[in-house]
């Protein structure tokens, strides 16, 4: 890090107070210039907007300030204030512009709306995320997990992440749309990839929705995916009304619910949540999981301690919902991947109105982030930060830290309505590959991360797969292995 910066005085200033017409605000310790004037730095990269975080966390500790286009940002780096932004001052926050510009594809759905929109749609969608009909998936999830460590092959090496992608997004198509439209979810994810490849691109910039009509390759691409996107959701919308069949998917409980006074979601609204769910639901599952398996094979004692559990409560049989609460070493394995590598590795609001914190008093429109891959790397809460260690979330540790000290699902009223689906697909997508592989990293391989809407790993994760033989293993080896 540079400390010199500190040192000559270039960098930072202390806190400040200032008048308007509107009001006295109070600014924390921050930048004291407008983030542009330091891209030549190396923790001010664009693109890598973690080491940004990383280094005013370092130097100025819980709550930080710098200004962008004449905006002012704050950096939390405290649970007291997390929770202070997602739970007790919810009420004076929206979604910041990175999540706004996403409703270019996903218009008003749950991720992207506001109050009251978007509590309406989370009071009409949240009976289809109850424990009770996510519980419902676990077959299907085993089913098509199981199915791909079948089609793997002794001694051969696979990009995991691609291979965690492909898996996330037939387990989310399946359960979204229920089993009997390969076609169409072919085409959703041959344009959802389409629109991935640009997406990230085209957010970059403000006010992205106005030049979105220019004839520019890139946004007739766009344009384009999109178009063929729209229609194939909306006709798989319109057959299931017509044919108003339960088929136990998510589609039907979308359709079926409805709110306190009777109405149902309109054509438009199912549309945006079903895209909505769709890409909420596979990148961030796909990414937790890629980056869980790049620390169980580079963390070989730790990936048998989970395969010794995974061969006690499993033995040779497929994994089913009754064994999800015995999997716990492989629960917290996930748990600690996450944390690790937080999928939704930041999460950004903008106040409506003035807000007080830590003594300090932003004026409305102020950006307010908070990141989950710095705070879930503090040494005061984890200590020896790096390790990968799954202890660290026995129900006795979980109870020493403050609840945002660790909180890769969000807080608060727009806390991930996924979650339980995450959870359950994470651990019994890991047992059942555990069960019939052992994972091999093949050594002097790139890793880095990608900061994108999820986390993502910059470059390939390839691994050697090597069959496991649960035959020759006996319940005493087993247990010897889970006592480590
Ligand atoms: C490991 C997997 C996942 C992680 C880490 C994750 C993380 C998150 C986080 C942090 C938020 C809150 C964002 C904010 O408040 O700004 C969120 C919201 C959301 N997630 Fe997830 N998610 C995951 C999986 C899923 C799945 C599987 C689904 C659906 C099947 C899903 C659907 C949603 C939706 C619809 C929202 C918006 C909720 C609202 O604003 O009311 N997520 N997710």
């Amino acid at each position: 890090m540079q400390d010199t910066d500190l040192d000559s005085g270039f960098a930072f200033k202390g806190a400040y107070t200032y008048t308007t017409k509107t009001g006295t605000w109070r600014i924390p310790p921050g930048l004291k210039r407008a983030l542009p004037f330091y891209l030549h730095k190396p923790w001010a990269r664009i693109g890598k907007p973690i080491r940004l975080f990383e280094y005013m966390a370092k130097h100025l500790g819980k709550i930080a300030h710098y200004r962008l286009f004449g905006i002012h940002i704050v950096f939390l780096n405290d649970p007291e204030y997390v929770r202070e932004m997602l739970v007790n001052q919810n009420s004076s926050f929206v979604r910041e512009r990175t999540i706004r510009r996403l409703k270019i594809l996903l218009g008003e759905g749950l991720l992207t709306s506001d109050d009251p929109t978007h509590k309406r749609s989370r009071r009409i969608a949240a009976p289809a995320f109850h424990r009770q009909r996510i519980n419902a998936y676990a077959g299907e999830m085993v089913r098509i997990t199981a199915h791909t460590a079948e089609r793997w092959h002794d001694g051969s090496t696979i990009d995991m992440n691609a291979s965690m992608m492909s898996l996330s997004l037939e387990i989310v198509a399946r359960t979204l749309f229920a089993t009997e439209v390969d076609d169409d979810i072919r085409e959703i994810n041959e344009q959802t990839n389409q629109i991935m490849g640009i997406y990230n691109f085209l957010i970059a910039f403000p006010n992205a929705e106005r030049f979105l009509h220019w004839p520019i390759p890139g946004l007739v691409k766009f344009r384009r995916a999109r178009g063929k996107l729209d229609r194939v959701v909306n006709r798989i919308i319109a057959t299931r009304k017509a044919d108003g069949e339960d088929r136990q998917d998510l589609l039907s409980m979308l359709l079926l619910a409805r709110d306190e006074d009777g109405s149902a979601l309109s054509d438009e609204q199912l549309r945006d949540e079903v895209l909505t769910i769709f890409l909420a639901g596979y990148e961030t599952t796909a990414n937790a999981l890629s980056w869980t398996w790049y620390l169980l094979a580079t963390n070989p004692e730790v990936q048998e301690r989970m395969y010794a559990e995974v061969a006690e409560v499993l033995a040779n049989r497929p994994a089913t919902l009754e064994d999800y609460p015995h999997l716990k070493y492989t629960t917290m394995v996930f748990a600690e991947g996450m944390r690790l590598y937080p999928p939704a590795w930041a999460m950004g609001r903008m106040s409506t109105e003035p807000v007080e914190m830590g003594g300090y008093r932003l004026p409305p429109g102020t950006h307010w982030f908070t990141s989950q891959y710095i705070i879930q790397r503090d040494e005061r809460f984890f200590p020896d930060p790096l390790r990968f260690d799954p202890l660290r979330h026995t129900e006795e540790e979980k109870a020493k830290r403050d609840k945002f000290a660790y909180f890769p699902f969000g807080g608060g009223q727009r806390q991930c309505i996924g979650e339980a689906f995450a959870w359950l697909e994470g651990v019994l997508l890991l047992a059942t590959l555990a069960q019939r592989w052992r994972m091999e990293w093949i050594p002097g391989q790139p890793v880095d991360v990608e900061e994108k809407i999820t986390l993502r790993p910059r470059y390939p994760m390839q691994m050697r797969l090597h069959a496991r033989s649960l035959a020759g293993t006996t319940a005493q080896d087993h247990a010897a292995i889970l006592k480590v």
